[in-house]
């Protein structure tokens, strides 16, 4: 679909395109007391005609990539949306991107674009815990707050990040911790990259390089099951995801990514059949390490360090897509944190 101007405006303005893919952030309902809305049903046009001054800080374009909850996001939206901010990012009259996106899964989804987006320009995801339509909802402030970072010139070479309630996130730490709350965004181990105030955008460090992956060709990527381990687990669900066809597998292990020795066993003989296991942690906060609890080397196991299971899933996803297959090469993957 082309994109659209919202209003002639001065051409001295930065250029934003906004690609919109659903999620709360469009939803609509009567008001925050009735449960139930409908996701994906307001126009991104309709929400920035919301956000007071929006006019003053960019000249903004629109385009809808998908309308759907994120609970429905598929890797051939990731593709989609990924090659469309590639050929926007190429162009000179394009200064940043921003994606509007539903919550749920909006830590995967800026995981992937920000391995696989080459470009230096601005990339903000922005989403809203509250539909437009409710009493107090986010969305306007949020918008808001994402133009400010993706005008913002510190905000260039960063990657892809997420903002919502005046905080600004790197795509690699940030999570969803609250199914409820406006503060649900975090950056549990490296803290948030800043904050939007009164004043603008603030960053707390500066921009680090980063090294991206090829995008993927096509979709669907490779299989890779995540399987949470809990007490009393046994290996059924290990071996099923094998038997599903999966190219990897992530472990959301208990304290450092450890499981039954059932497990772990199953672990390492899908690791000699080639089957990349990585162990993860069902704890929020702490990185995964080799060597500690389990004996990775020997078992041919990766460990994720900072990565929770749902970021672990998309970079082992990549990974195989890109042919990166072998324990060492995929550990040396998930030891970077840019
Ligand atoms: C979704 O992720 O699409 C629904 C929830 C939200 O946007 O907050």
């Amino acid at each position: 679909m082309p994109a659209s101007s919202s209003s002639p405006l001065s051409s001295s303005l930065p250029r934003i395109v906004i690609l919109s893919t659903g999620g709360t952030i469009a939803g609509a309902a009567d008001a925050r007391s009735k449960g139930g809305y409908n996701a994906a049903a307001v126009s991104a046009q309709s929400l920035i005609a919301a956000v007071p001054g929006a006019e003053e800080i960019a000249r903004i374009d629109f385009e809808q990539v998908a309308a759907i909850g994120s609970q429905d996001i598929t890797d051939a939206v990731w593709l989609t949306l990924a090659r469309r901010i590639t050929e926007l990012a190429a162009r000179d009259d394009v200064d940043a991107l921003l994606v509007t996106h539903g919550t749920d899964t909006m830590e995967e989804t800026a995981l992937f674009l920000h391995l696989t987006l080459a470009t230096d320009k601005p990339v903000v995801m922005v989403g809203a815990m509250r539909p437009s339509t409710a009493l107090s909802g986010d969305g306007p402030a949020n918008l808001r707050a994402a133009l400010m970072v993706a005008t913002h010139p510190e905000s260039r070479g960063r990657g892809v990040m997420v903002v919502l309630n005046d905080t600004i996130h790197g795509a690699r730490d940030v999570t969803k911790t609250s199914t409820t709350q406006v503060e649900t965004f975090q950056s549990p181990n490296l803290g948030p990259l800043g904050y939007v105030t009164p004043n603008g955008a603030v960053f707390l460090r500066p921009g680090t390089p980063r090294i991206t992956l090829p995008l993927p060709e096509s979709a669907p990527l490779p299989r890779v099951s995540i399987v949470h381990a809990y007490a009393g687990m046994d290996d059924l669900l290990i071996k099923a995801a094998i038997d599903a066809g999966a190219r990897g597998l992530v472990l959301a292990g208990v304290g450092d990514g450890n499981a039954a020795r059932t497990v772990i066993a199953a672990l390492a003989e899908a690791a000699k059949a080639g089957v990349v296991g990585v162990r993860a942690s069902r704890c929020p906060l702490g990185p995964v390490l080799r060597n500690i609890e389990v004996s990775d080397d020997a078992l041919g196991l990766v460990a994720a360090g900072l990565h929770n299971p749902a970021k672990a899933r998309v970079l082992l996803q990549v990974l195989l897509a890109n042919g990166v297959t072998t324990p060492t090469t995929v550990q040396s993957a998930f030891d970077r944190t840019d």
